[in-house]
Formats: C-alpha cells, sequence, structure tokens
C-alpha cells in the first residue's frame, strides 16, 4: 500500500493535478455543482457548448430516461460567447479550475473565431471542439456538425482552421456514430489537434406505444450513461492504439473501477458525463477512488495505468 501517489498529467499541453474532467454540457458553467463539492478539486472543468450567438435549444421534451442511460436532444442551449465571458467566466476564474472550453460552430470559422477570442481574453486554458453534435438541425446546418467527424476530410479542415487561429491546447471531440473511429481521429491528429475526445453520444431515439409519439420532441437524440461504456472503452482502445497524441476517455462513467478501465484501455484522462445528474459529486468519488486505487495496486503514477490492459 503507497502512501502517496502522483496522479498529475499533461494533456497535450493542459498541465492536470488529476486526470478527471466532466463531460461538455453535463456540468453546465460549473456554479451549480459547487455546491456539492469544491469544483477546483478537478483537473479540469469542460464547459458546455459555447457559440458565438446564444441558443435557446430545441423545444421539449428533450431528455428521456432509457435502459441504463438517457436520450437528450438539448440542440446546444447555451448563453453564447459574450455572456461567458462577461458572467460565466469570472466564477470559473476565481476558483482557479482549469478550464476546457468546448465550442461549436456552423463552419470552421465560426470555430476559429470562437477558440481565437476565448484565447485573447484569457477565457480558456484549452479548446474542445465539439464536431459530434447530434442534435442541432438548424436549416443553416442541414449537413450539421455529426456529419464533420464523420468525415474524415472535414475533420482536417476544421481543426487545420481551429489550429491556425489559437496557441491553446486543442483537443477534437469525435462521434462514435461511424465505421471505425480511428479514420477521423489520425485525421485530426494530422491537422494538429493535440487530444482526442471519445465519445460523443450515440444517436438513439425512444417512442411511446400508448401515444405512438416520439419521447422526444427532436424525435431523435444521443444516447448516453452506462449503457454507451463498453461501446466508449472500445473506441477508446482502438484510437489509442494508432494514436500518438492522448485521448480523454468518456461515456458512462459512474465510478473510479469505470476510469480506471478507460486508463487501461489507453486513455490518459476521463470526463465524468451524465452520472453528475444522478450524484452531483460524482467526479469529485471518482477522483477519490482513482487515487485509493493506485495506492492499493503500488501505482506510484497515474501514466503507470494507461495502455496497462493485460491480454
Ligand atoms: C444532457 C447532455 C448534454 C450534452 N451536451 C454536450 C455539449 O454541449 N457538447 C458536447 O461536446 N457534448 C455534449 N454532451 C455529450 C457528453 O459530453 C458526453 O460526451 C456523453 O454524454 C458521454 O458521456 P456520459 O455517458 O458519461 O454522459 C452532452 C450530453 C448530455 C447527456
Amino acid at each position: 500500500m503507497l502512501a502517496n501517489v502522483n496522479l498529475e498529467i499533461n494533456l497535450g499541453g493542459l498541465v492536470m493535478k488529476n486526470p478527471v474532467t466532466v463531460a461538455s454540457g453535463t456540468f453546465g458553467y460549473g456554479e451549480d455543482y459547487d455546491k456539492y463539492f469544491d469544483i477546483s478539486r478537478l483537473g479540469a472543468l469542460t464547459t458546455k457548448s459555447l457559440t458565438l450567438k446564444p441558443r435557446a435549444g430545441n423545444k421539449p421534451p428533450r431528455l428521456v430516461e432509457t435502459p441504463a442511460g438517457m436520450l437528450n436532444a438539448i440542440g446546444l442551449q447555451n448563453v453564447g460567447l459574450d455572456e461567458y465571458l462577461a458572467k460565466k467566466l469570472p466564477f470559473l476564474r476565481e476558483k482557479g479550475v482549469p478550464i476546457i472550453a468546448n465550442i461549436y460552430g456552423y463552419s470552421p470559422e465560426e470555430y476559429a473565431e470562437l477558440a481565437a477570442r476565448l484565447e485573447n481574453a484569457g477565457a480558456a486554458d484549452a479548446i474542445e471542439a465539439n464536431l459530434s453534435c447530434p442534435n442541432v438541425h438548424d436549416a443553416r446546418i442541414a449537413r450539421g456538425a455529426a456529419f464533420v467527424a464523420q468525415d474524415a476530410d472535414k475533420v482536417a479542415l476544421y481543426t487545420r482552421t481551429i489550429r491556425s487561429a489559437t496557441r491553446l491546447p486543442l483537443f477534437v471531440k469525435l462521434t462514435p456514430n461511424v465505421m471505425n473511429i480511428c479514420e477521423p481521429a489520425l485525421a485530426a491528429e494530422q491537422a494538429g489537434a493535440n487530444a482526442i475526445s471519445l465519445i460523443n453520444t450515440l444517436l438513439g431515439m425512444a417512442i411511446d406505444p400508448e401515444t405512438r409519439q416520439p419521447r422526444l420532441a427532436n424525435i431523435v437524440g444521443g444516447l448516453s450513461g452506462p449503457a454507451i461504456r463498453p461501446v466508449a472503452l472500445k473506441m477508446v482502445w482502438d484510437a489509442a492504439r494508432v494514436l500518438k497524441v492522448p485521448v480523454i476517455g468518456m461515456g458512462g462513467i459512474c465510478e473510479a473501477a469505470d476510469a480506471i478501465q478507460f486508463f487501461l484501455a489507453g486513455a490518459t484522462a476521463v470526463a465524468v458525463g451524465s452520472m453528475s445528474f444522478r450524484q452531483p459529486d460524482a467526479a469529485a468519488r471518482v477522483i477519490d477512488g482513482i487515487e485509493a486505487y493506485m495506492k492499493r495496486h503500488n501505482v506510484e503514477n497515474i501514466a503507470g495505468l494507461v495502455k496497462g490492459m493485460r491480454i
């Protein structure tokens, strides 16, 4: 049993005191969760996808419980860049937690503008480009971002454009709704991404048999929670074997034992997502549990777990 262990990581240039962040869209901008635990305990806080202008999101119902998970079709409801800078950022900076600012744009140039403005305002320590939101159906983006991450050439174009606009560590978040995750992952890496975030939600739907109506107003939504964990784990394993840059693993992480599986499969960091709705201090419990696991298993350095699956 070790007395001290080292949880610090370098995630594509972002130094984190532990390898745990939260998944974009499941933690807002942190204020509500700070009532349940000190959010500065997080290795980094990933904010809800930000767009240049505020978005009201989709019509309700936007959330449905499913076996071991949930479907959401929030549609990128967010306060927009200006309000984030004026109202949300000061609290996060006061807390001193590193910020991974997740961004969403309607074109490569919009992503680039968001990244540049966040960097210039000192409003992010890393950028996570959400190239994989399944819930936006504006006519403007009928060829929506779900499709960006489904097309390796587009992933390369978007990543290159954002890369040229910022010196911040750039993480690219991909969709699991593809045949081979390695193709968009390698495209992002070659275009300058410093880490790859895996996975966003899996497309799904549910119908009420009594009314024969879809349970989501949007009909289709994104499936998250423990139901998707095995899929996420396999995609992390696939991608980590071909990538040189680190992977941020997410998908159904509820407790430390789940996070450990992601490290063993090849993730350098993990994000706690939907579980924060059920248990607001889930991420803090995951941090504590990882530390306890390392002490129990004589793992001095968290890097010692990465790709540590025994075959
Ligand atoms: C309600 C909800 C909203 C989400 N919003 C975003 C978002 O704005 N941007 C994004 O990149 N991912 C978003 N996601 C996806 C999560 O960040 C995460 O990739 C996914 O839920 C898998 O992790 P989990 O199973 O632990 O929730 C959202 C997920 C949920 C459940």
